[in-house]
């Protein structure tokens, strides 16, 4: 999908504001649907044998088989999958994904699902382990986050991700102000489980721009909040840049206008109190501060549960009840759920406060030590290679850029090498978020070495034909964003293809 030069002028003269409605009408027009359709297919042909290398491996099934497979050649078949995929995640080449990943560590998690896999949560009279299990890893996430320093009431849910903790917090938000028009006032850096929440809820998304430092610019946060706005939102730290917003300016700003604010600490929430104790420079961004109202802090991600948990606080429940869904007059009888889901795996929420309570604050304390002293070797050494700049002043998410080449070249040639890292937008860098698997022996250096000889391919040669870089060219400079997200949903049709 190349831009014709021609249109080069036009575009950068008159932007998305004009050119996204006219491609939003041309592709209603049928040979320009075609035609687009055709760039799509032709984009997403690329990607297909990476995202489908099983389908000529290993049985394919696209209805159910007449007999039952036997149970021992179907683990034969599905361990083989795994094996092939365990390596890249294990030795530390993804950025993320995998927060602890230790063999010792995933079988015990392991022990605990099959203890409670027939268990759902919903049913607390059946089994009321698993609400004993979450009132717990509620309360132990509350304490940590700062709920013995206030007199307030910290309570939560646990849930099945980030995203649906985020996505809970707004409706929350949304039915306590009861506004025709509601909006929230969100950094442009925030998660997109914000955006996510803005569409489903139907909130109006205000997006505020960060400064220089990847941080939230609490001037344009305080003109952005008016009588519409329903919550102001923080990231401690953001997903992009690994960057701390000025949580207490910001938490004050929503305090002082009545309106409530949340901090995402979805990556942070286990591992900020840690770095903080251990020394390092951490600023408050949860209920120690009396303006934040509600803080997300996945159990799944630096918690070192199995994926699947997650933990929405809130300060006070008179809150969290605007969460909860209760109906009275439906023929199934009283139903309520506090979460989005309806049945929930209670072996999930097993296998989070095992994982919560085997840990233990020295656990976590260790862990944390390690991660920082890698994300500083790592951080260091990104310094070190010529034509590379860091974003912002991150602790463990460490986000890189370049002025001289395309760091969207340097994140393909590091995928050559077996990395997973994460592409940002906005501007154009590469992020590594650094777990316990990077803190394996050899792996930062590996990772250093790699980048340095990424780098120097990239010098060699700066543009490619096919592969991810162009894909993320495009995204990051086409003005019709329509095209982009038309795009994203065909590679999630994808996804769905057997
Ligand atoms: C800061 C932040 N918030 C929210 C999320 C969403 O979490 P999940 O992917 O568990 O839904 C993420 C995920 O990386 C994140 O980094």
């Amino acid at each position: 999908m190349k831009m014709p030069r021609a249109f080069k002028g036009p575009i950068e003269r008159f932007g998305p504001r004009v050119l996204g409605p006219v491609f939003e009408i041309a592709k209603k027009v049928p040979f320009v649907r075609e035609r687009i359709e055709r760039e799509y297919a032709g984009m997403l042909r690329g990607m297909e044998s990476e995202l489908k290398p099983y389908r000529h491996d290993v049985p394919h099934y696209t209805s159910l088989p007449p007999e039952g497979r036997n149970r021992e050649e179907l683990l034969a078949v599905m361990r083989r999958l795994a094996e092939r995929e365990d390596g890249r995640w294990k030795d530390g080449l993804a950025s993320g994904a995998v927060y602890h990943g230790d063999d010792g560590h995933v079988a015990f998690l392991n022990q605990v699902y099959a203890l409670s896999s027939q268990v759902n949560s919903l049913h607390a009279d059946l089994w009321p382990s698993a609400t004993k299990y979450e009132a717990e890893i509620v309360a132990m996430t509350a304490a940590m986050l700062g709920s013995e320093e206030t007199t307030d009431d910290v309570c939560g849910t646990v849930t099945s991700g980030g995203t649906e903790s985020i996505l809970l917090a707004m409706k929350t938000y949304r039915d306590r102000a009861h506004r025709r028009h509601p909006q929230m006032v969100v950094p442009v850096t925030a998660h997109a489980a914000f955006d996510k929440a803005a569409q489903y809820f139907n909130i109006k998304m205000v997006r505020v721009p960060v400064d220089d430092t990847c941080r939230a610019d609490v001037k344009a946060v305080r003109s952005a909040i008016n009588r519409n706005t329903i919550v102001v939102v923080g990231s401690a730290p953001s997903f992009p840049h690994g960057a701390i917003d000025p949580i207490e300016e910001m938490s004050e700003l929503a305090r002082e206008r009545g309106v409530g604010f949340h901090t995402d600490g979805c990556l942070g929430g286990f591992v900020l109190p840690w770095a903080r104790r251990l020394g390092y420079n951490v600023p408050h961004f949860d209920f120690r501060l009396p303006g934040v109202t509600s803080v997300s802090a996945d159990t799944h991600k630096y918690g070192y549960a199995a994926k699947g948990t997650s933990v929405i606080l809130y300060r006070g429940k008179e809150l969290r009840r605007h969460q909860y869904f209760a109906i009275s007059d439906w023929p199934g009888g009283l139903y309520f759920s506090p979460t989005l889901a309806g049945s929930r795996p209670g072996a999930l929420s097993a296998a989070c406060w095992a994982a919560l309570v085997s840990m233990g604050e020295d656990g976590y304390l260790r862990a944390t030590k390690a991660i920082m002293e890698t994300a500083a070797t790592i951080r260091s050494g990104i310094m070190d290679i010529p034509g590379l700049r860091i974003l912002g002043d991150p602790l463990w998410v460490i986000a890189f850029a370049s002025d001289e080449f395309d760091i969207y070249r340097v994140l393909e040639e590091m995928a050559k090498k077996g990395w997973s890292l994460n592409g940002l937008h906005k501007p154009r860098a590469v992020h590594i978020c650094v777990t316990l698997r990077h803190t394996q022996p050899g792996v930062a250096e590996r990772f250093l070495d790699d980048l340095c000889a990424a780098v120097e391919a990239v010098r060699v040669q700066p543009i490619t034909e096919g592969g991810i870089a162009p894909v993320y060219g495009m995204a990051a400079t086409i003005p019709f964003r329509g095209a982009v997200t038309d795009l994203l949903r065909r590679y999630c049709d994808l996804l769905y293809e057997p």
